[in-house]
């Protein structure tokens, strides 16, 4: 049976340094994955003063030297219908968790979880804010969320498999 598409949402906060490089990751594992063109993958922040920017340059620059490219990307802010939107909301840390959950319509917050706790490579593990750290901060970065994306792939590719998928 082929499984339906599964819809995922990186959750941060202000959408330009750490679920825009989660995103980027994530679309450049499932690509190169059987699972190529089955997933959805979009970001978003709690917080909304950086709507309509591309990326911190600092996150472009970290992505690309990874050969990733998330300059195409715009900031947007997490919306309600977001919850029916996706099957997931991946949050960075427990304040973007915190925050997507107060948003969520009756019955649908369980759908907001931690990236790399649902990921499975850190349990209860939180991706730290970069945005007033150096080049170092944005490689942890980029070594948790890419962790996690090929994590996520090898998820979603054991629920394909058997026919279950999604929450
Ligand atoms: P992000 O990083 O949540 O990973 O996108 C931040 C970006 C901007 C701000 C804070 C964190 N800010 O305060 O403007």
């Amino acid at each position: 049976m082929m499984a339906a598409s599964t819809r995922l949402l990186v959750v941060c906060l202000g959408n330009i340094c750490r679920s825009p490089m989660a995103e980027g990751a994530l679309r450049a594992r499932i690509e190169a994955s059987p699972l190529a063109g089955r997933i959805e993958v979009d970001s978003a922040g709690t917080g909304g003063w950086h709507a309509g920017e591309p990326p911190d340059r600092r996150a472009i620059a970290c992505a690309r030297g990874h050969g990733v490219d998330i300059g195409g990307l715009r900031a947007r802010q997490l919306r309600v219908d977001d919850f029916q939107a996706f099957d997931w909301l991946l949050c960075a840390d427990a304040d973007n968790l915190h925050d997507a959950r107060r948003l969520a319509p009756p019955g649908l917050a369980a759908r907001a979880v931690l990236l790399l706790d649902w990921a499975g490579t850190v349990a209860g593990g939180e991706v730290p804010d970069p945005y007033y750290g150096g080049r170092d901060h944005f490689e942890d970065v980029w070594r948790l969320v890419d962790t996690a994306a090929q994590a996520v792939v090898a998820r979603l590719s054991i629920g394909a498999g058997s026919g279950i998928i999604g929450p």
